[in-house]
């Protein structure tokens, strides 16, 4: 059986990159993908390590019906470029930090989210990065929201058809 593994990243891994996971899980769990797509998120930084995910992005995710509470903080580690097939980061600061500990080898597995967002659906007019909500209002956190819907189902069925190939 086919699988592909993604791992979400993000600055802190409390705001952005945790709701991509928590958006995610509902998500493939819906397309009844769980079995084949499995999923995960961690941050760049280390600031956060062992902590639930912030308290505006668990109350507006909880709003929606995604569940984030059990998540905590992690950071990126070398292996994770080996072990996941897919590195998916919020914003170009993310990408360049991980390119900076990436293996060559593994290079082309780091991707934007907003690359998935399919160009019907784009409210945003081509944006390229997820801004970081942690220093905004509660309205960064719906917008976080609605990237991650828009960018998962175009994730999802980007890799439907190489997973049930
Ligand atoms: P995230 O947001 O990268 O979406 O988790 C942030 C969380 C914490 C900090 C920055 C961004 N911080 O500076 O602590």
């Amino acid at each position: 059986m086919k699988t592909v593994s993604i791992c979400f990243v993000c600055l802190g891994n409390i705001c952005r990159s945790p709701t991509a996971e928590g958006v995610m899980r509902q998500l493939v769990d819906e397309a009844k993908l769980k079995e084949r797509i499995l999923i995960d998120s961690a941050g760049t930084g280390d600031w956060h390590i062992g902590q639930p995910p912030d308290r505006r992005a668990r109350q507006a995710a909880g709003q929606r019906g995604y569940k984030l509470d059990e998540l905590r903080g992690r950071q990126i580690e070398l292996a994770d470029f080996e072990r996941f097939d897919l590195l998916i980061a919020m914003d170009d600061k993310n990408v360049a930090a991980l390119r900076a500990v990436c293996p060559p080898a593994q290079r082309d597995k780091i991707r934007l989210l907003l690359e998935f967002v399919p160009e019907r659906d784009d409210r945003w007019n081509g944006a390229r990065e997820v801004v970081d909500p942690y220093f905004g209002g509660e309205s960064g956190f719906e917008q976080v929201l609605d990237q991650c819907e828009a960018a998962c189902r175009g994730l999802i069925a980007a890799l439907r058809p190489q997973l049930l190939a």
